[in-house]
């Protein structure tokens, strides 16, 4: 068996408050990499009326001793450790009445620590990560989210040479040299926090400088350190970090609290970003930017997290969540936020579209796998599994519910009254939709559903016009496929925004419950309900569930004609986009099933024409790039029962090719038009025209691989990344010589820019050419290859894993990732288990497929005699668990 102790999982139901609270805690650093001491004075209350044990978190640690008031206990007497259950207890008999000092006295290693989680070292500087449960790693504590404390920390540096800069969260007080030589720096935080905000960071660090005055007048320094010379690549983050913060105080009445912002940019990071209280600690792909290296995707991304991470301050620090299945509380809230920010800082409607894909490429497929679970999930093993699509972007989905629901001003009204009731506390997702719901004297009783539900709600509308008084009928039925461990669906409330379109293209007037709009909203609370509109005076075309008002799955019963038409006239950017894409997934599926294509059937030319008006009209070049894309493979494979990918994508690129040629005048007309005028800029304009004239690029490519020569001219003439990615990834997929020459050129260039050599491994993963598999492979033997980056790993793993799905889903390619991440579990298991991920889709496809995706999952159970972590144990076992059942 693959681990010794069955992992016992956590229940939200069994949640109970602890018997003591920390009120202040007081650490101090002794820094070592390869020994960290580490002393905790930790002021303890009792809050039980009859408090028990003092139980206590550590993991991994060295105690070298344990006080309370200043007399040192005895294991086995007064205390125990159970290392299994990452558990201390000391006797309530060894404990005073009232309250009590505790010291604590750790040695940690931070060099060793491979998992990236507590105190580790990444680049010779040291860092911590300790949400979710990485603090137990630096001392014994009560590491849960509803323990707030007030933290000072001592750092002492090793020499003033490799920690000239030491930082923690909060206010500097006093920083000098000891008695011995070593530099030291003392931090206060005043605002009460959970551990799993704490930060520490020591190192040798140059720093970006700016500041920012509050609407109240206060001056707030921000200062960005970075690995000395990256200075002047901190810019555009500070930039967007400033607009963060003026889009705070102007969407929700919330300006920063503390006089210091502090940013710490890393090379070495399981995630994104992380929100330390005053001191953010970066994944430093998000951080530095400049236009030779990073890409207009950087940029958004840059833009979107830094924000993410600023709004956190107020929604996940200054109100947190009382445990960890309340996640999505901080977690969906704040995506919601940063999502409307970048719409607000970029283009609203190309945003939404984005938001949508990535929605539907990475949530929908895991709520309707064996993974699937709520947005507030009841049950885990290990937590750090539930970072997931669902709970964020599903979580985001459902405040952006009930912004529909309430409008801009009931929505923030509910914030308010959100803030203002709950800060400085510890609450959950229950507390936060009751503050939506008193605001706006609402019952939101059946909408907290969405939050205990999972899967993807089927929403089928079906039409009926009476011609004779000029009535539409529109008939609305939900149902929720079971998931694992919930077989029985209940009616979730729907928000349905609606429009109609005379055959002239206008949007009319109709009359829906007494009210004459133009546009409605719906709301559907039971199983199948009737809408009745009123006042047409021929049969108009719906335009259903505008801007996606819902994380649904829509079926309707619009024809080829309806969606032509919408794709042409309708005035929502989304519907638009949205018709579009129908008429190709039908199209598609429909050919796969027959094994060819029909190159006459109408929908195949409606697809020819729609592209043709598309690129001849004055319409936003962002929005062009997204629609003049044929939905995604993995989209597709979601939609197909039994499916083989690989055949799959065959039909898909014969469609892509077909629109190739036919349109090739089209697309080589636009790709001159949009030749880039000027100096690079990374504004939203333009990058919308770099992503055209890219996508057309590669339609040409796709047209005549002998075009791999205007790749190779754009690659040469580039002045920033986004040209030279668009032009490398027109090539990876084709066989032309330019493809090897570039490759190696890119390589050669940027082999010292870690952030750009992962879009080279990362684009050579990807590639669709029939040596994908032998390709991940040289890449997994390449000098640059490193097991223990976690963007590295992701360059290679993810984007096969998850990114090539035609060829990760083959035998072979089921057999490297089994392989690779049984490797990986024992450096890296948070990275581990995220792309074990990948084969949440595997008992949905051809049954060969099935078989040996069952084979390689065994395999990677049974550890090869080596146990298994409780991270890839908890992904391994529900997708095992799901494949008995099929
Ligand atoms: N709270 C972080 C965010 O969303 C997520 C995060 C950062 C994280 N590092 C982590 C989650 C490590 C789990 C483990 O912004
Ligand atoms: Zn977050």
């Amino acid at each position: 068996m693959s681990r010794v102790n069955e992992p016992i999982p956590v229940r939200l139901q069994a949640y109970q408050p602890h018997d003591y609270r920390m009120e202040k805690t007081d650490l101090c650093f002794e820094l070592g990499t390869e020994t960290t001491k580490v002393t905790a004075y930790t002021r303890i209350v009792p809050q039980a009326e009859t408090p028990g044990d003092l139980l206590l978190d550590g993991k991994d640690l060295t105690l070298l001793d344990l006080q309370i008031n200043g007399i040192s206990l005895a294991e086995g007497a007064d205390f125990t450790i159970d290392a299994s259950e990452e558990r201390l207890t000391v006797r309530r008999g060894a404990l005073p009445e009232g309250d009590f000092t505790l010291k604590v006295v750790t040695e940690i290693h931070p060099a060793a620590n491979t998992e990236l989680e507590g105190l580790y070292v990444s680049n010779g500087v040291f860092c911590t990560q300790c949400e979710a449960q990485g603090f137990r790693k630096i001392t014994f504590f009560i590491d849960r989210p509803d323990n707030l404390a007030v933290y000072t920390v001592k750092i002492i540096g090793a020499s003033s040479e490799t920690e000239p800069v030491l930082l923690a969260n909060g206010n500097l007080l006093d920083k000098g040299v000891t008695e011995d030589g070593k530099p030291y720096a003392l931090w206060s935080d005043p605002f009460p926090k959970p551990c799993y905000l704490f930060a520490l960071v020591a190192g040798n660090l140059g720093v970006y400088e700016d500041e920012f005055t509050t609407r109240s007048g206060r001056e707030i320094a921000l200062k960005i350190y970075v690995e000395p010379g990256a200075e002047d690549r901190c810019a555009y983050a500070c930039d967007s970090l400033k607009r963060a913060m003026a889009w705070d105080e102007q969407k929700y009445g919330r300006e920063y609290d503390l006089d210091l912002f502090m940013i710490v940019a890393v090379s070495d990071f399981n995630f994104g970003a992380m929100e330390n209280k005053g001191l953010n600690i970066f994944n430093s792909k998000y951080i530095l930017a400049d236009p030779e290296i990073a890409s207009d995707a950087d940029y958004e991304a840059i833009e979107s997290i830094v924000a993410h991470e600023y709004f956190h301050n107020w929604t996940g620090n200054r109100i947190t969540c009382r445990d960890w299945f309340q996640l999505c509380l901080k977690e969906g809230l704040t995506v919601f936020r940063d999502q409307e920010f970048s719409a607000d800082m970029r283009s609203r409607p190309v945003k939404r579209i984005d938001d949508v894909i990535a929605l539907r490429a990475s949530q929908f497929p895991e709520d309707s796998g064996p993974l699937a679970h709520p947005v507030r999930p009841e049950t885990y093993i290990e937590i750090n599994n539930f970072y997931t699509a669902t709970v964020y972007e599903k979580g985001a989905e459902l405040c952006r519910m009930l912004h529909h629901f309430l409008g801009a001003e009931g929505f923030r009204k509910g914030s308010d009254l959100y803030f203002e009731r709950f800060d400085g506390m510890a609450v959950t997702a229950e507390d936060f939709v009751q503050a939506m719901a008193d605001a706006n004297r609402r019952d939101f009783t059946q909408f907290f559903q969405w939050y205990r539900q999972a899967g993807t709600p089927i929403l089928t509308a079906e039409s009926l016009y009476d011609e004779s008084i000029g009535r539409y009928s529109l008939i609305l039925s939900q149902k929720t496929d079971s998931t694992p461990g919930q077989p029985n669906k209940s009616a979730l409330p729907i928000p349905v925004k609606i429009a109609f379109f005379n055959s002239v293209g206008e949007k009319t007037l109709c009359a829906f419950g007494g009210e004459k709009k133009n546009e409605h909203l719906l709301e559907l609370t039971t199983e199948k309900n009737i809408f009745v509109f009123d006042g047409f005076s021929e049969p108009p075309v719906p335009s259903i569930l505008r801007d996606f008002s819902a994380p649904v799955k829509l079926k309707t019963d619009l024809t080829v004609e309806n969606l032509i038409h919408l794709a042409q006239y309708d005035d929502n950017a989304f519907n638009r986009y949205e018709a579009l894409q129908e008429i190709t997934t039908g199209y598609l599926i429909d050919s796969y099933a027959k094994k060819s294509l029909d190159l006459t059937d109408p929908r195949a030319v409606g697809v020819v024409k729609a592209f043709q008006s598309l690129l001849n009209e004055k319409s936003d070049p962002a929005f062009k790039a997204r629609a003049l894309i044929l939905p995604a493979l993995s989209e597709l494979i979601g939609k197909i029962d039994g499916v083989f990918p690989a055949e799959l994508l065959t039909i898909r690129n014969q469609f892509r090719a077909h629109l190739a040629q036919e349109l090739q005048d089209y697309f080589n007309d636009h790709y001159k038009r949009l030749a880039p005028i000027g100096i690079f800029e990374p504004s939203a304009e333009s990058a919308g025209k770099r992503a055209l004239r890219n996508l057309c690029l590669q339609y040409l490519l796709i047209a005549d691989p002998k075009n791999g020569v205007i790749a190779r001219e754009q690659y040469d003439s580039a002045n920033n990344m986004t040209a030279m990615i668009g032009a490398l990834s027109a090539v990876n997929d084709m066989i032309c010589p330019e493809r090897a020459e570039m490759l190696t050129e890119f390589y050669a260039r940027f082999r010292n820019e870690p952030t750009v050599l992962d879009k080279w491994f990362g684009m050579q993963a990807r590639t669709l050419l029939p040596n994908a598999i032998e390709t991940v492979k040289y890449l997994l033997n390449h000098e640059d290859y490193n097991l223990k980056n976690p963007n590295r790993v992701r360059s290679v793993l993810g984007a096969f894993a998850h990114g090539n799905p035609a060829y990760f889903h083959t035998p072979e390619g089921y057999g490297l990732i089994a392989e690779k991440v049984a490797e990986l579990d024992a450096i890296n298991p948070k990275t581990a288990a995220r792309i074990a991920g990948a084969f949440e889709e595997t008992g949905r496809l051809a049954p060969r497929l099935r078989d040996s995706a069952e084979q390689a999952l065994l395999k990677l159970q049974s550890g090869g005699g080596a146990e298994i972590s409780k991270d890839l144990y908890e992904i391994v076992s529900k997708l095992l668990r799901a494949s008995e059942k099929a």
